[in-house]
């Protein structure tokens, strides 16, 4: 191998070591008003939305690693500022309102959860009878579920 090969090997080793040691805030604050729904809408949100979407992101391993870790960071930040379901009580009608809106469209085209984050936790793919408790809800119509509770 050439020297100027080697070297930027190195260089690039010691690249990747450094930027392990950049700060990246994995907090997940305190939960003020988690939202309330129907056992069958809170399993999915919990399932499939609560790691971007809540203050109860379940961060995995390899969410340690950069520069994968600043990546997830920053689709958590994204997420929770476009919708968080840990403030959900704090939020006006009309914002809530908006929101289940938002949702529906969200899971009527199917582009929740990411395909990327699907990659990673193919459990969260929704199955037909959760997309459907998803849109019923959001449309206020969860008491037409099966069994409602
Ligand atoms: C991997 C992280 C991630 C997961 C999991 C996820 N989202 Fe999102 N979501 C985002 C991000 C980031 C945005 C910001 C806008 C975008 O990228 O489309 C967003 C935006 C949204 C929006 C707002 C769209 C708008 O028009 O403002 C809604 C509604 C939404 N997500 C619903 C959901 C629902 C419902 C689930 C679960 C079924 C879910 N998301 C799962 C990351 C995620």
């Amino acid at each position: 191998m050439g020297r100027i090969f080697k070297a930027t090997l190195w260089l690039g080793f010691l690249g990747l070591v450094g930027i392990q040691f950049v700060p990246v805030d994995r907090s997940n604050p305190p939960v003020p008003g988690e939202i309330s729904a129907p056992d069958q809408v809170m399993e999915v949100l919990r399932g499939a939305c609560y790691d971007c979407h809540s203050n109860e992101t379940q961060w995995p391993w390899y969410s340690r690693v950069a520069p994968v870790s600043w990546w997830i960071a920053q689709h958590v930040r994204i997420g929770r500022n476009n919708l968080n379901f840990s403030e959900w009580e704090s939020m006006t009608a009309e914002d809530r309102a908006e929101a289940r809106k938002d949702i529906w469209d969200e899971v009527e085209k199917g582009s929740m959860p990411h395909s990327d984050y699907l990659r990673m936790h193919p459990e969260a793919v929704l199955t037909e009878p959760q997309r459907q408790a998803l849109l019923l809800w959001s449309e206020g119509r969860a008491r037409e579920f099966p069994d409602w509770n």
